[in-house]
C-alpha cells in the first residue's frame, strides 16, 4: 500500500541548551501540494526544516518519506533522498559565477575536466524554464539580491527532487518575479511533487498554497486547508492573540525641509541618473519602483557608499557631500541595508557585539570617566536593542548564528536606531520579518517621525508603504519619475510611473 504523504514528520522535538525549539512537532506533505509553513521569528519553522534537510539531528520523533523511515546524516543525504532547500540565507561564493555555484561539487564532467558547455547550458535551460534571464556566466557579486536568491532556487529545482523546501524565497523578490516562481510552483506541483513554503507573506500564502501549517513557540498550533481561514485568522493564530490592524495609526506631522536631493547622479555602472526630491522633518516618505530601478543605488550614494558624478545634496540649506559612510554618519544619517549576510552580519560574533558594532567605531562610545570601555553601558544598549525590537534571544552574549533569521534582522536594524540618527535610510527593512514585529517597526518608524526625525524607506511592499509613508518618490531605471502624496497613493499610478523610463 502506498502512503497517501509524500512526507511524514512525526512528534519531532528539538531543543537547543535549554530553548525547546520544536516541541513535538508533526507535520506531513501530501503529493502534487504546496504546503505553506507560516509563524513568528522564531517559531521554528527553519529549524524544522532543517531537521528535515539534516543540517540538525532531531532529539526525538520519526520522519517517513512515502513508506520508509529516513534520517538523514547531512544535506548530501538529503538530496540523495530526494529533499532539496532553498535557504533563508543566501549562502553562495560570491566570487564564483551563478553557474558553478549551481551546480558546485557535481560539475559535468567529460575526460575528467569540467564541462564548462554542458553547465553552461544545462543553466541557461533551468533559468529558462523558469522565465527568468540571468547570465549563467555573471559572477554572483556583480548580481541583485532578487537575482541570487532565483539563482538559489534555481539550484534546488535542478536537483529534481520530490520536495523542495523554500524557506523565505519570495523575501527580497520583486513583484514580477514573485509571479514567475508562482508559476513554476504551480509546475513542480502539477508533476505530483511537494513544495513546502516558508513566508511572512500571507497574501502568498493564500495564492498559491493548499495546506498550511501554523507554528508558535515551537509547537504546531494548526494544520488544514488554506482556504478555511481569511489572513486575520492566520495572523491570530500565529502571534496568539487578535490583531484587528495591520499598521498602526500615523499621528506623525512632516514640517519644515530638512534635506534636498537636486538632479542627482552617480557615477559608473547602475548609477542613479537623476533624481530630485525633498525630505521634511517628521517626515516618512517611501521610495517604490521595480527591481533594477535602482533605489538601493540611490540612498547607498547618498549614505556615501556611491560617488556622485553630479547634482546636489543640502542639508538644512547646505550643501554636503558624504564622501564615505563615516561622514554619512557624522551628518546624522543612518542606513540600514538590504541584505543582512553580505553587509555587515557577524554570525560568529555575539548578539551583542552585532548590535554595538556601528556604534562602536564612534569615538569614545562606550567609555567612562577613565576612558576605559564599560561594559555597563554596553550591556544597556545591547540589552535596549533586544526590548525595543523584541529580539527573541536568551540573552546578548549568544552568538548571532543562533538566533533565527528575523531576529538577526532585528538586531541588524537595532544597531543604527542606537545612532539616534537624525535622518533613517531603511531598505526593505521588514524583509523576513513577521506581522507582529512588523506592527512594532512600524510604530517605532512613526514614532521617530514625530520626534522630529526623518525617515527615507524603500519597499517592495506597496501595502507597506501606503500604510506608513507620508509620501511615496517612484523610481524607474535610475530616475525619479514622479512624488505622490498619501493621499493620492494608488497602484494604477505606481505601476505606471515605476515603468516610465524603462
Ligand atoms: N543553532 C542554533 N543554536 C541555538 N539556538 C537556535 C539555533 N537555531 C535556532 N535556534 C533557536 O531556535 C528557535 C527557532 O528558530 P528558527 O530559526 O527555527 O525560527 P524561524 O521560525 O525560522 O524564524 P524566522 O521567521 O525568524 O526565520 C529560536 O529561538 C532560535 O533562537
Ligand atoms: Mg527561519
Amino acid at each position: 500500500m502506498t502512503s497517501e504523504y509524500l512526507l511524514r514528520m512525526e512528534h519531532i522535538c528539538k531543543s537547543f541548551g535549554v530553548v525547546k525549539a520544536l516541541d513535538d512537532v508533526t507535520f506531513t506533505v501530501r503529493p502534487g501540494t504546496v504546503h505553506a509553513l507560516v509563524g513568528e521569528n522564531g517559531a521554528g519553522k527553519s529549524t524544522l526544516m532543517n531537521v528535515l534537510f539534516g543540517i540538525h539531528q532531531r532529539d526525538s520523533g520519526e520522519i517517513w518519506l512515502k513508506d520508509k523511515t529516513v534520517c538523514c546524516a547531512n544535506p548530501h543525504d538529503a538530496l540523495m533522498h530526494g529533499i532539496s532547500m532553498v535557504h533563508q540565507e543566501l549562502d553562495q561564493v560570491s566570487e564564483r559565477t551563478v553557474m558553478e555555484n549551481i551546480w558546485l561539487g557535481r560539475y559535468p564532467a567529460r575526460l575528467m575536466l569540467v564541462d564548462h558547455k554542458k553547465m553552461y547550458h544545462d543553466t541557461k535551460k533551468i533559468f529558462e524554464s523558469m522565465g527568468v534571464d540571468i547570465d549563467p556566466k555573471a559572477t554572483v557579486k556583480n548580481l541583485p539580491v532578487s537575482y541570487r536568491q532565483m539563482a538559489e532556487i534555481a539550484k534546488a529545482i535542478s536537483y529534481n527532487s520530490d520536495i523542495i523546501v523554500m524557506d523565505e524565497p519570495t523575501s527580497s523578490l520583486t513583484e514580477k518575479e514573485v509571479d514567475k516562481l508562482m508559476q513554476l510552483m504551480n509546475i513542480i506541483r502539477g508533476q505530483g511533487r511537494g513544495i513546502i513554503f516558508i513566508t511572512h507573506k500571507l497574501d502568498e500564502v493564500k495564492r498559491i498554497a493548499d495546506d498550511i501549517t501554523i507554528m508558535r513557540d515551537g509547537k504546531r498550533i494548526w494544520t488544514g486547508d488554506v482556504k478555511e481561514y481569511d489572513i486575520n485568522q492566520i495572523v491570530s493564530l500565529m502571534v496568539g492573540r487578535e490583531m484587528d490592524n495591520l499598521y498602526p495609526p500615523k499621528d506623525n506631522v512632516p514640517e519644515e525641509t530638512v534635506l534636498e536631493v537636486r538632479n542627482l547622479k552617480g557615477m559608473g555602472k547602475n548609477a542613479v541618473k537623476d533624481v530630485s526630491f525633498k525630505l521634511r522633518k517628521g517626515e516618512i516618505l517611501g521610495i517604490a519602483g521595480l527591481l533594477g530601478s535602482r533605489r538601493t543605488e540611490l540612498v547607498e550614494t547618498i549614505f556615501g557608499l556611491r560617488p556622485i558624478e553630479s547634482g546636489e545634496i543640502l542639508l538644512n540649506g547646505k550643501p554636503i557631500v558624504n564622501k564615505s559612510p563615516q561622514q554619512a554618519i557624522k551628518n546624522g544619517f543612518a542606513l540600514v541595508t538590504e541584505e543582512r549576510k553580505f553587509n555587515g552580519n557577524f554570525p560568529g560574533m555575539s548578539v551583542l557585539f552585532n548590535a554595538l558594532i556601528t556604534k562602536f567605531n564612534r569615538r569614545g562610545a562606550y567609555r567612562n570617566n577613565l576612558n576605559l570601555l564599560s561594559s555597563k553601558k554596553m550591556a544597556k544598549d545591547a540589552q535596549w536593542v533586544i526590548d525595543t525590537l523584541r529580539v527573541k534571544t536568551p540573552g546578548s552574549a549568544i552568538k548571532m548564528s543562533k538566533l533565527s533569521g528575523g531576529n538577526q534582522q532585528k538586531v541588524i536594524i537595532g544597531r543604527w536606531l542606537l545612532l539616534n540618527p537624525d535622518i533613517l535610510l531603511l531598505d526593505d527593512p521588514t524583509r523576513g520579518i513577521d506581522v507582529g514585529a512588523k506592527y512594532e517597526i512600524y510604530q517605532f518608524i512613526i514614532n521617530l517621525a514625530k520626534q522630529g526625525k526623518s525617515i527615507i524607506m524603500i519597499s517592495s511592499d506597496m501595502s507597506e508603504l501606503f500604510g506608513v509613508a507620508d509620501r511615496v518618490m517612484v523610481m524607474s531605471n535610475g530616475y525619479e519619475t514622479g512624488c505622490l502624496d498619501r493621499s493620492e497613493l494608488n497602484q494604477e499610478t505606481i505601476f505606471k510611473l515605476s515603468a516610465q523610463r524603462l
